[in-house]
């Protein structure tokens, strides 16, 4: 039987530091779900369809992604998966992904979260930061795939040249 898992997230973008857990976590399972959040952040700078976009042009093989909206565990039980994927970058990580896990645990009994460690390329590495990087003319080479690079070119134009 195949092992399916989701990975999700909110990938306002998805950078370098995401794509290295979902290249890893396909070391251990045979497909992964990349599921973006449409309700995890109330301003973000891409809309759910680009951020989708973004994910699937790469075309990563045994992978799928798709937008939800709503609690993670019933986008796992509509997707009929028990494995969550998640990254964890550094310690500061630690106390969100806990909580995150534990209750996503409380409201399904057979989900269980897996941490993958970040690259550590990629340990300093959030959607936020680069943004910050990109929207002042910060050098975001190598943290993001080619076709981000472009988009965050794109929608930060008046801000420089990256
Ligand atoms: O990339 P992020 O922002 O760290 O991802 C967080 C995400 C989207 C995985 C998390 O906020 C989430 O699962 N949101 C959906 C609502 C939910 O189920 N929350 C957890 C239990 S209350």
């Amino acid at each position: 039987m195949q092992k399916v898992a989701i990975y999700p997230g909110s990938f306002d973008p998805i950078t370098n530091g995401h794509i290295s857990i979902i290249k890893r976590a396909l070391k251990v399972v045979d497909k992964l779900i990349v599921v973006v959040a449409e309700n995890s952040e109330k301003n973000p700078l891409f809309k759910i369809e680009e951020r989708v976009k973004l994910i699937a042009d790469l075309g990563i093989e045994n992978t799928h992604v798709k937008s939800f909206k709503g609690l993670l565990v019933d986008c796992a039980k509509q997707e009929n998966v028990n494995i969550v994927i998640r990254g964890l970058r550094a310690v500061s990580d630690f106390d969100y992904e806990f909580q995150l896990a534990l209750a996503n645990r409380r409201m399904n009994r057979e989900l269980e979260t897996v941490f993958l460690m970040t690259d550590y390329k990629y340990s300093y590495l959030s959607s936020s930061m680069l943004k910050d990087m990109a929207k002042y003319g910060g050098n975001i080479e190598g943290l993001v795939p080619e076709n981000v690079k472009n988009k965050l070119k794109e929608r930060f134009l008046s801000y420089g040249d990256n």
